[in-house]
């Protein structure tokens, strides 16, 4: 088993890094303070490929495997979760959801121009009143003739305004429960669909959240994705592999405030030396590098699990509860080491701190990963 990345591997993960370091470092404590979506910086990362990145060529991506995901994921997330969450959705939950369940005619009409991110997708899951419980879906989509019209209310939804393509889950019949459930491509400009506010959070505040309206939204039939009643696997199978993007988010967003840990213990002088030469500090470093390696073994393993085919549903909830609960503890740790100075925005780290809250909420808070677990290890 060889634990190293390949030539080609490194070569990607340095773009990823050079990119951020000198086009997403620039601006990012801005872009926070006034919550501007990034977006030209969204056209540069497209240029780069990195909003199809695992998309076949052939349908205008990168055709490039997960793990090559998970190092760009890292990279981006070290200075820039906002954006990074934009390339995650884009890719994890709107890209292979089509490439996976779509339609040529779906492939061709909207993955391409998403691969390309000639234009950008958003997933439409979560609801006032179904989060978590996934199933529960209030939105219906009714079947009238060579139509689907769609009724109801989705919230939190990333990209929200300033998605093309929402692929938006509705309860088609209520009866079947999860069987009853199916996802539709909606258009942005779909008479009756309703942009709300953008929400004020606490975190990656670059990123565009909203609250969406659907009333009476008349969708073509041929914009269901999958058999009827697929759309509930389509959300889990979806959803599982958006996981190990969220995974490899919280890993990049606990390796830069290590990095930056790091780099001011050195610095920074406190007794006569410098802080990293004491014990409490060097001690700290210690715990945060092995916590960060343990979880970074764990991303690997499930974009692994992914490339070589096999079942990842299990392997991407644990990647993803250890990574976001490594990426809370330890951005705390390096607010910590940083002292008064960690508290203050110019040194990063608070924004790194706040950013790493998200991971262990969206796409399946830390106790839905359990769940998904639970169930896994006790059915064995
Ligand atoms: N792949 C394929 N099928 C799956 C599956 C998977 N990963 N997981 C479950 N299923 C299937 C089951 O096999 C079952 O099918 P059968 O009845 O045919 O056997 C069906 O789906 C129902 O499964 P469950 O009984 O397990 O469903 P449940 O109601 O108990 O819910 C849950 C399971 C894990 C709690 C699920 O509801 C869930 O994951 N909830 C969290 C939703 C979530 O992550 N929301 C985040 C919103 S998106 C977001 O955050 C994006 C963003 O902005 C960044």
């Amino acid at each position: 088993m060889d634990f190293n990345l390949s030539e080609e591997h490194k070569l990607i993960r340095d773009a990823a890094r050079d990119f951020a370091q000198m086009e997403l470092l620039p601006g990012v404590i801005e872009r926070d303070n006034a919550q501007e979506f990034p977006e030209s910086l969204v056209k540069k990362m497209a240029d780069l490929g990195f909003m199809g990145i695992m998309v076949d060529p052939k349908y205008g991506g990168s055709g490039m495997d997960t793990i090559s995901y998970v190092l760009i994921m890292e990279e981006l997330s070290k200075i820039d979760a906002s954006a990074s969450v934009i390339v995650s959705v884009n890719n994890s939950l709107v890209c292979y959801g089509l490439e996976a369940f779509g339609t040529e005619e779906q492939k061709i009409n909207y993955l391409s121009p998403l691969a390309k991110g000639e234009k950008i997708g958003a997933f439409c899951l979560s609801e006032p009143e179904a989060g978590s419980d996934a199933t529960s879906q209030k939105t219906t989509a009714i079947a009238q003739g060579d139509h689907y019209i769609l009724n109801g209310t989705k919230n939190w939804i990333t990209n929200g305004g300033r998605a093309d393509i929402y692929l938006v889950v509705a309860q088609t019949d209520r009866e079947k429960g999860h069987k009853g459930i199916n996802v539709f491509i909606v258009e942005k400009g779909m008479e009756g669909f309703h942009i709300g506010p953008k929400e004020d959070k606490l975190g990656i505040r670059g990123s565009d959240t909203h609250t969406l309206q659907f009333n009476d939204v008349k969708v073509p039939k041929a914009n269901r994705v999958g058999d009827d009643g697929f759309g509930f696997k389509f959300a889990m199978k979806t959803l599982s592999g958006g996981r190990i993007g969220i995974a490899a988010q919280a890993l990049g967003i606990a390796q830069g405030a290590y990095e930056l840990a790091l780099k001011y213990s050195k610095e920074r002088k406190a007794f006569g030396t410098e802080i990293c030469n004491h014990q409490a500090i060097a001690f700290k470093l210690a715990d945060m590098y092995t916590e960060i390696e343990a979880a970074r073994l764990l991303v690997f393993k499930s974009a692994v699990d992914k490339d070589l085919g096999r079942n990842y549903d299990t392997s991407s909830a644990v990647a993803k509860l250890y990574a976001s609960k490594v990426a809370m503890e330890q951005t705390v740790e390096a607010v910590q080491i940083h002292g008064g100075n960690g508290f203050v925005k110019e040194y990063h780290v608070e924004r790194l701190m706040r950013d790493a809250k998200i991971t262990q909420i969206y796409e399946g808070t830390s106790e839905i990963q359990k769940i998904v677990i639970s169930r896994s290890v006790l059915k064995d």
